[in-house]
């Protein structure tokens, strides 16, 4: 009876977030944070939901995963939203996607500002549509100097397309002898990319028991610990998300060295 009490108790204490969380606390916390929200459209289908409902109900998740990295004290998040290939779904889901900045501007951004939070976008602003643009531009206006968080989204981001971008743009620069060829180096790549700038993922995490990267960050993780969850993004909680980084503080990175 007592041994089960214990176990009932320990197991109680280990499920609690706020003990997870300083837990957590106490080990190496990752700088940067990538995601690769999945499952939406699965998690709906299962409750019968037209597949927009998972999209709203992924919202939530990223309010309540923002806040944890906010707690936690991890300097980047950057959250995979919208991929250059998502074009591809039905236009009433497309459109939808398209709305969620403004509505997500509504109902968070003053939070976000109270939270020190600054907003960033990755990826090819030039092809969404104008009001999915101007949410854009006003999170990034209302939060551009707070010194928090960074939450990073990655929308119409397509990492092949960001390594084309950046090749284009180094050959121009090279051939207006603004650079020399040999000096194209890491260095120079990482700073024609959209993460310019920003530190590599330490941790990737996709939800929903797909293994694969889905051309997300192709150059940035060649080293960054991955983590994947059968959990779906609308079901995804902050302890799924201390469960990851406790994880990733039991990993031992080596980039190659021994
Ligand atoms: C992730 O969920 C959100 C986006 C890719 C925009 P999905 O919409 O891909 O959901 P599934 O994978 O179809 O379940
Ligand atoms: C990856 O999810 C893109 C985002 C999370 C925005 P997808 O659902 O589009 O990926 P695939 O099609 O399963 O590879
Ligand atoms: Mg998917």
């Amino acid at each position: 009876m007592i041994r089960f009490l214990k176990r009932w108790f320990a197991g109680a204490k280990d499920a609690d977030g706020e003990d997870l969380l300083s837990k957590v606390r106490k080990g190496p916390i990752p700088r940067h944070v990538a995601i690769i929200m999945d499952g939406n459209g699965r998690w709906a289908k299962k409750r019968g939901l037209p597949r927009v409902a998972g999209h709203r109900e992924g919202m939530n998740t990223v309010r309540e995963i923002t806040r944890a990295a906010d707690e936690l004290g991890i300097e980047i998040l950057t959250l995979y939203s919208f991929s250059t290939e998502n074009w591809k779904r039905p236009r009433e889901e497309v459109d939808y996607l398209m709305r969620l900045p403004q509505e997500f501007l509504h109902t968070d951004l003053d939070e976000l500002v109270r939270r020190n939070v600054q907003v960033r976008m990755i990826g090819d602003e030039t092809h969404l549509p104008d009001h999915t643009r101007s949410a854009i531009r006003q999170f990034q206006e209302a939060t551009r100097n707070n010194t928090g968080l960074i939450l990073n989204f990655a929308l119409n981001y397509g990492s092949r397309d960001e390594i084309l971008r950046a090749v284009r743009r180094i050959i121009e620069d090279v051939q207006s002898g603004k650079m020399d060829k040999d000096a194209v180096d890491e260095a120079v790549m990482n700073r024609y990319l959209y993460t310019a700038g920003l530190p590599d993922p330490d941790l990737v995490i996709r939800t929903s028991g797909e293994i694969r990267i889905s051309n997300f960050m192709l150059w940035q993780l060649a080293y960054s610990e991955l983590w994947f969850t059968n959990v779906s993004w609308p079901e995804f909680r902050r302890d799924h998300f201390f469960r990851a980084i406790e994880d990733y503080q039991h990993r031992s990175r080596r980039f190659g060295a021994v």
